[in-house]
Order: structure tokens, then sequence, then C-alpha cells
């Protein structure tokens, strides 16, 4: 498991020194170690520029669920950016929001994007069925997707039910790609992203006709367990 945060540490900073200085970053568990490792390095982001995938609705950036808050504590306090941007939960106009959010993106094209994935396939936010042209957008998140991010919570009833994420075509526009699927819950959706599918039942099978994605996963094939 080392390895793979190894390796995805190494990923990210050779995408630096390779001249990328705008990093689209992601939440979750998988995440975390990974924050860790690249804090324990002298990596300087103070020229870059960050977005993050996707943010709750409702969650002010100082609520500890929020994911401006875990973006802070994990990395930005240590390792600031020249600008951070995140989707702003507390937006009055989901409308303006959205095209606030993708208009940013558009003037500063990802250089590189780091994704996890959900049990149900989806990338940031985009929940199966997801058009894969979509742009930022506000989404209704699936009950098994808040059920999954409960366990950051006291209670499901405090997961919000709505979300801003970037879009399915947002992220692929990304230049490179790199994808962390760690832990057996992962396992059945590696699969169907690494099999020749191309759905938007699984969003992240987009990512299938990226031309430069990196996937790093700590799961075997079965057969060799
Ligand atoms: C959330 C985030 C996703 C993330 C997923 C997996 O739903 N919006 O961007 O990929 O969780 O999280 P974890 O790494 O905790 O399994």
């Amino acid at each position: 498991m080392d390895d793979l945060y190894t390796h995805a540490v190494a990923t990210i900073l050779e995408a630096k020194n390779n001249g990328a200085t705008t990093f689209g970053l992601a939440t979750g568990g998988t995440m975390e170690p990974l924050y860790a490792k690249i804090c324990q390095t002298d990596v300087d982001f103070s020229h870059c520029i960050s977005f993050n995938l996707d943010e709750y609705v409702g969650l002010e950036a100082t609520h500890k669920q929020s994911y401006a808050y875990y973006m802070n504590k994990h990395l930005f306090n240590q390792k600031p950016f020249l600008a951070s941007y995140l989707p702003d939960g507390l937006a009055v106009d989901p409308l303006v929001e959205t095209a606030r959010y993708e208009g940013l993106l558009q003037q500063y094209p990802l250089d590189f994007q780091l994704l996890g994935i959900g049990q149900n396939g989806h990338i940031g936010f985009n929940e199966p069925g997801t058009p894969f042209a979509s742009l930022t957008h506000l989404v209704t998140l699936e009950e098994s997707t808040r059920q999954a991010n409960a366990r950051f919570f006291s209670s499901i009833d405090e997961v919000p039910t709505q979300a801003y994420t970037m879009g399915i075509q947002s992220i692929m526009r990304a230049k490179c790609i790199l994808l962390l699927a760690v832990g057996e819950a992962k396992r059945e959706v590696l699969e169907r992203l690494l099999s020749s599918d191309y759905t938007e039942d699984v969003p992240a099978t987009a990512l299938s006709k990226h031309p430069n994605v990196i996937v790093l996963t700590d799961l075997q094939e079965e057969e060799n367990k």
C-alpha cells in the first residue's frame, strides 16, 4: 500500500517537474495518505493553481465535513497553492455558481487531475447516468453515495443530499489523469473500468477514451490472491 502512495506522489511530482501548474484535486479516504505523503516532501505548489472536483451543498467552508475544510486540513495548510478553487457549497444560485466554476476551469485548463472512485463508479460526484458531455453542475446524491460517505459524519441524516461537481467533460479535459482505487470495495467497479466498457451507467468508464490515464490500485488479480 505504501508503494502505491509512493508511486502516486512520484507521478504528481513528475507532472509538476514537467511543467504542470494547474491541478485538479480530489477528496475521500483514499486521498488522505496521499496528501500526508505529499506534505512530507519539499514540493512547492506556491506558483500552482488547484481546483477541487466537488463540494457538498449547504456546508460552509469551516464545516468539518466540507471538502474545503478537508483540503485545508490535509494539504493546503501545509502546502499552499497560489490559488485554490472549490465550488461554494453556500452559493445562493446554483446556475450562477456552476457557470462561475466551469468558467474558471476553462480559464485555467487542468494539466493534471487526481481522481478517486465511488463504489457505484462515480467520479467527482458524477453519479451513474450523468451524461459524458456534462460540465460543472448540481447533483442529487445517490442514497448509496450518502451511505458510503456517512462514516465521515455523525449520522447519515447529516450527509448533504446535494453537491456541486465538475462534470465528466470538465474532468476529461485534463491533460493527464491519475486515478487511485484502494480497497476491496472498489474491486467490482475497477473491473468495469478496466474492461472495455464505455457506458454512462458507470461514469468512470468515460476514462477509457482519455489518452493519458494512470490507474493505481492495491487490488491484486483474484487468481493471484
Ligand atoms: C466521494 C468523492 C469522490 C471520491 C469518493 C471515494 O464521493 N466525491 O471524489 O472519489 O468519495 O471516496 P473514498 O476514497 O473515501 O472511497
